[in-house]
């Protein structure tokens, strides 16, 4: 008979059940427990450890409805037949070309590393529900109705004190347009930037969602290298480009962070060109090492930057708004002739969210978000460096969600993902993000820390060094 001594502890603010279960499930992934086996009885289990029998109840009710264990009718409780059940949720693409999407959550894996994952288990559901309630109220009828274009105005007046605050960026409210999501913000500064030029210069390796936008609405790209700093500014001043979408806050996907010189290089080389920069900071709210850096958008005194933010980093993505701070002489343009376009964002959602800011409920969630990811990037750095070694490279760590890593050891970037996930271990492409694709790093994977629990973190890694080491 299986017997299962896990250390218990009563001194912290974790429940009995939850560290039997994570126990038990840790046990199963690291084979220590295999599959097959039987576990000890309610009864037994309780006795043996000291503890009520509701406890063992709770963490076997888990581990049964996550699948590790089945239970047979009066057998007992048994473990899954692990591997298969991961492997069974897997589907690799027919053409790797097509990459795991890593926006569907259609793939489950035990640990997930995938881009674009956040910690959904913060969000804060209560003070969110109180402030849709606040809104779905008779005496809002008025956010039943169509909205202003540019979005709510209050809530411009929100973002732009916090832009102004947290950011350095210098904006009217009434230079701010709401949007649906970054690319659909993009999608309108394309129309509107078509009376500038025809290309865009574009980080390379850069934001595939972005560019995709571009490509679609008939621009040039003009793929510019990335140097240990950000976009290249000699090949830059090369390209015939008069517009350049960067994302200097933390390059993506690479993450360097643009030192406070090479932006007023940028700065110049736009008024040099009489052109514009498209400044998407995306995840600009977390930053682990350095001084907070300005946005380039309040380092400018030309009016050459379009500074672009989302809250699908900071709150959840699921709400879909971005914002973008046009200056003035785009905001001029818009307003003559495009600002017929429907505001594309709820009402209410824009309302639940002024409210949300307007209550200082914002500013708290994201100091929290802040401790709870600087926890989570520093343990996963710790990890890498211990388990994995000299025989990876950390690239672009000081910042956002997610690092890369570079993998020596022979296998290319679809062996290394599809290892990665028959142990259950989501990790996520980089190739997809190179404009020229002869020109990608095939060993770069991107490891998201945004998702995955703190506790999980370091067997995640190990996962990984068993599938590639
Ligand atoms: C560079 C960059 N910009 C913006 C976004 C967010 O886009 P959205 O606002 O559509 O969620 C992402 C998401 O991963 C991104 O990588």
């Amino acid at each position: 008979m299986l017997e299962l001594t896990p250390e218990l502890r009563t001194d912290g603010n974790k429940p009995l059940y939850t560290q039997l279960y994570e126990y038990i499930k840790t046990s199963i992934l690291e084979e220590d427990i295999k599959s097959g086996e039987k576990l000890p009885s309610i009864r037994t289990l309780s006795k043996h450890l000291n503890i009520s029998r509701n406890t063992v109840v709770t963490a076997y009710e888990q581990l049964l409805s996550e699948g590790y264990v089945s239970s047979q009718w009066r057998s007992g409780i048994y473990v899954e037949e692990i591997h298969h059940h991961i492997i069974r949720h897997i589907e690799v693409p027919d053409s790797f070309n097509d990459k795991i999407n890593p926006q569907k959550n259609t793939v489950k894996y035990s640990f997930d590393l995938r881009n674009a994952q956040i910690d959904l288990d913060s969000f804060p559901y209560a003070l969110w529900r109180k402030v849709l309630n606040q809104c779905v109220h008779s005496d809002m009828s008025e956010l039943l109705n169509y909205g202003e274009h540019q979005g709510e105005l209050e809530l411009r007046e929100q973002i732009s004190r916090y832009l102004f605050l947290s950011r350095g960026v210098k904006c009217r409210p009434e230079q701010i347009l709401i949007g649906a999501g970054t690319q659909q913000s993009l999608s309108m500064l394309s129309i509107i930037l078509r009376e500038v030029g025809d290309s865009v210069a574009f980080e390379e390796p850069g934001y595939n969602g972005a560019r995709k936008v571009f490509i679609d609405n008939n621009f040039n790209i003009v793929p510019i290298p990335v140097d240990s700093d950000g976009i290249d500014i000699a090949s830059l001043d090369e390209s015939p480009s008069k517009i350049a979408y960067i994302t200097p806050s933390h390059q993506f996907p690479c993450g360097m962070v643009m030192p406070v010189s090479k932006r007023l290089m940028l700065l110049k080389w736009a008024q040099r060109k009489g052109g514009f920069i498209i400044e998407d900071d995306y995840d600009g709210e977390f930053r682990y090492q350095s001084k907070p850096i300005p946005a380039l958008q309040g380092l400018d005194t030309s009016g050459s930057v379009i500074y672009l933010g989302t809250f699908s980093k900071s709150l959840i993505p699921s709400i879909r708004i971005s914002y973008m701070v046009l200056p003035e002489k785009l905001l001029y343009i818009y307003k003559a002739r495009y600002s017929i376009y429907e505001q594309p964002v709820s009402r209410l959602n824009q309302k639940a969210l002024q409210l949300f800011m307007e209550q200082g409920f914002w500013n708290r969630h994201i100091k929290r978000m802040r401790n709870i990811y600087k926890k989570k990037h520093d343990i996963l750095i710790d990890s890498i460096t211990a388990v994995l070694g000299s025989r990876v490279e950390i690239i672009g760590k000081d910042a956002g969600l997610h690092v890369l890593i570079n993998v020596n050891n022979g296998m290319d970037e679809k062996e290394l993902i599809i290892r990665a996930a028959e142990s259950g271990v989501g990790v996520s492409p980089t190739s997809q993000y190179w404009y020229n694709q002869d020109c990608k790093y095939p060993t770069r994977i991107f490891i998201g820390f945004g998702g995955i629990r703190q506790e999980d973190i370091p067997v995640s890694i190990l996962r990984l060094k068993r599938s590639w080491l």
